[in-house]
């Protein structure tokens, strides 16, 4: 007694193959419901078992066709699929006239018995095939084109996430050879700073010296201060992996930035946080450095001061294009502010390291930023349209893990 497999993907084929001739069936195999069809008319078959999406003529064409002609009363149609896997899937392939829906993949075991149920029935025991033929043949191309719509839309999601997840891989190298660089000149520059530094303090102990030549030594001081403030940017952009984690509150370590940064600014902030939030796995000496740059961009931005919201909650990212992420839930850190906001055509350069717009800018705020929340398995974006609206809002996303979720 034969069996009709049906599936464009070889290997899947082979897999149903193998389970159906461990039951004593002969299994013949067909790429799509074309060469399917070409089959059923050539040798008698017990039973077919089909895939959905297929080049040619998919599943749904096919069995349509099959509860059409009266050859094939007999035969057992059984829908199996890893792609068509919504409910309303499986109520448009019963109302077609299938005998089962199966979803991919099953415990093989599992997938041997129903196969057996179904085949041990004389009847099929429902009379879908009686409602198909029933049904006006527009309303059911209407279902068939609203379920291959639905499949194309998600299909088309999935290749946009992925398009998009390329991108960011891109971006995210590009920052991290940079930083290694940065690292690497930090580094040796700092060293040549402490030597700078150390001689000056030397020399300033000398007390004949004209004032004129002290007041040269206290700028190379401040000058070289400067220099090693800029470098242990550099150093905080380029930290390499070794980020020493902890399972930590986000809030306070938040709030202290606000204090710091905003103290004595004319900016007032606002902060919001949801109940109960869940802990997260922070390096908090990094995390401050986030929260410092993003304050003091938000507080840079609006000259004469302004208010700046900060929010944290619990959020979901499930089938959301937006951010290239995994899905799960995250802690996400929005900050507001009423600033200039950041012009379209600058949207895609401001996590350049080097990048800034600012006369006195060094540009590494926002690159140390992504590179720490990187870091964190977080993501980091903003949304800004001076356009339209003022002010510019950063989010930042930090993984839940399983164990802080209550
Ligand atoms: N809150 C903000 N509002 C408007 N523009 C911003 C904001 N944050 C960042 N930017 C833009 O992004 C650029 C890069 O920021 P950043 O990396 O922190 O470097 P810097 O602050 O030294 O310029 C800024 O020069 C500015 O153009
Ligand atoms: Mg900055």
């Amino acid at each position: 007694m034969k069996i009709l497999i049906i599936d464009d993907k070889k290997e899947n084929n082979y897999l149903v193959e193998r389970m159906i001739t461990k039951l004593g069936y002969e299994a013949i195999l067909a790429e799509n419901g074309v060469e399917a069809l070409e089959l059923l008319f050539k040798f008698d078959f017990i039973m077919v078992i089909s895939d959905i999406l297929m080049p040619e003529m998919d599943g749904f064409q096919l069995c349509k066709i099959v509860r059409c002609l009266k050859k094939f009363d007999g035969l057992k149609f059984v829908f199996y699929t890893a792609t068509y896997t919504e409910k309303e899937d499986e109520e448009f392939a019963m109302e077609l006239g299938a005998d089962k829906f199966l979803r991919k993949p099953m415990d093989p075991q599992l997938f041997l018995q129903e196969i057996q149920k179904l085949l041990q029935k004389e009847q099929a025991d429902h009379d879908y095939r009686k409602n198909y033929i029933k049904k006006p043949e527009k309303e059911i191309f209407k279902l068939y084109n609203e379920r291959l719509i639905n499949k194309l839309e998600k299909k088309t999601r999935e290749l946009e996430k992925f398009k998009q997840m390329d991108g960011e891989r891109l971006r995210a190298q590009k920052i991290e050879s940079l930083a290694l660089i940065a690292g690497g000149i930090a580094h040796d520059f700092n060293n040549l700073l402490v030597g700078i530094l150390g001689n000056t303090n030397i020399i300033q102990t000398d007390k004949s010296l004209s004032i004129e030549v002290q007041d040269s030594l206290k700028d190379i001081e401040k000058a070289t201060l400067r220099a090693s403030e800029l470098t242990e940017q550099l150093l905080a952009f380029s930290k390499d992996g070794n980020i020493i984690k902890e399972t930590k509150d986000i809030t306070p370590i938040i709030e202290e930035s606000i204090s710091l940064v905003l103290r004595g600014s004319k900016s007032k902030c606002i902060i919001n946080t949801q109940k109960n939030l869940p802990k997260v796995e922070v390096d908090s000496g990094q995390m401050t450095q986030v929260f410092n740059n993003l304050l003091i961009n938000a507080n840079q931005s609006m000259e004469n001061g302004g208010e700046i919201h900060v929010s944290i909650e619990v959020v979901h990212i499930s089938d959301d294009l937006e951010f290239p992420l995994p899905y799960g839930p995250y802690v996400q850190i929005s900050i507001k502010d009423q600033g200039v906001g950041v012009p379209q055509n600058v949207h895609q350069h401001i996590f350049e390291p080097y990048f800034t717009t600012k006369e006195k800018g060094n540009g590494l705020g926002l690159a140390t930023c992504y590179t720490i929340i990187k870091r964190h398995g977080g993501y980091i974006s903003f949304k800004s349209n001076p356009k339209t609206e003022p002010g510019t809002t950063f989010q930042i996303f930090l993984p839940i893990f399983e164990q802080n979720y209550e």
